[in-house]
């Protein structure tokens, strides 16, 4: 496959593929010299229309760590700003030489243009579109509950088959919880969607999950519990319950997490509204896995890359033994 636009264009296998090499990246970050050469000449343009902390410093890293020329642009304080359309700024960065084009736009299916249009010839990765998806981030969830519910090296190779993720919060706005249903459901495991009614899409019933309104009943069935981020610049008022009767409703404290069984994780994609949809004793609990799925971001995001421009080199678990 040239492109990642969507979490739904995966096979099990393909998702399986890049958890594996995943976990082979992590294995090169967890030694002193954490640098691969098998992206050495080649250009990743991060092209971010929409403001990031984690996903664009985690392409950054990735895309160094396989010794790939880095370009960050963002809109702000680039032509776009002046009138610059997405066709012109593409035709700047094909002239570039770029050879995969990370994408964030605030417009769903920006990815999905910019990969069909014939204006850049290199791989497009989406970076996360609007509320459409966020391939990458579903990877590094679903990488990050393989590790923890399955094991580090009982995992690779397995899908995550029969596992009971719960999604929790504003859904109708979050590329995160749509790409993580079509992901998770494609590795086999059984998703539910708890949200306020005004925060669940039209057409949810067309999803492959369940959903529910009540959080309190969800949770001793879980194994993992992925908190969302209440976006409400995306939202009007209307839509929106108070913040305390949200909490009270949909919010994850220690009382709930108690409810949950002992084995069972906290997932944030971040960044998260502390003190709405999670408390700070939550968050900073050792059952959170909101710090660890940001590392486990720049090992899938490697592999990510390293499947799309580098499947003509060596194979990673070689490279890397070549280096040690
Ligand atoms: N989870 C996530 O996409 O975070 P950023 O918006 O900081 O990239």
């Amino acid at each position: 496959k040239r492109h990642l636009i969507s979490a739904a264009d995966l096979t099990r296998d393909d998702a399986v593929l890049i958890l594996d090499t995943a976990e082979e990246m992590a294995r090169v970050a967890d030694r002193p010299i954490k640098k691969l050469p098998t992206l050495r000449g080649r250009t990743v343009v991060n092209l971010f229309f929409e403001d990031s902390t984690r996903t664009r410093i985690s392409f950054e890293a990735a895309a160094k760590r396989l010794s790939a020329d880095v370009i960050n642009f963002s809109a702000k304080g680039s032509s776009v700003s002046k009138g610059e359309s997405l066709k012109d700024t593409a035709l700047t960065l094909e002239a570039m030489g770029a050879d995969a084009v990370v994408i964030r736009h605030h417009a769903s299916g920006a990815p999905y243009r910019l990969a069909n249009s014939g204006w850049i010839d290199g791989a497009v990765v989406n970076a996360g579109d609007g509320t459409h998806e966020h391939p990458t981030q579903a990877l590094l969830d679903a990488f990050t509950m393989r590790r923890r519910l399955v094991g580090r090296d009982a995992g690779i190779g397995q899908d995550l088959s029969g596992r009971r993720i719960t999604i929790v919060g504003d859904i109708l706005h979050s590329r995160v919880a749509r790409s993580n249903v079509h992901l998770l459901t494609t590795l086999g495991a059984e998703v539910t969607l708890v949200a306020p009614p005004t925060l669940v899409p039209v057409g949810v019933g067309n999803w492959p999950c369940e959903v529910s309104y009540d959080l309190d009943a969800v949770l001793p069935k879980s194994d993992a519990v992925m908190m969302l981020r209440v976006q409400r610049e995306r939202m009007n008022a209307a839509f929106f319950p108070t913040e305390r009767e949200y909490s009270r409703r949909y919010g994850l404290d220690g009382d709930r997490m108690a409810k949950m069984p002992e084995h069972a994780v906290v997932m944030h994609p971040g960044p998260m509204n502390r003190g709405m949809e999670i408390t700070a004793e939550v968050a900073d609990s050792d059952r959170c896995t909101a710090v660890e799925q940001v590392a486990n971001g720049v090992s899938t995001r490697m592999a990510v890359l390293y499947l799309l421009l580098g499947g003509s080199e060596p194979a990673v678990t070689t490279t890397a033994r070549t280096e040690e």
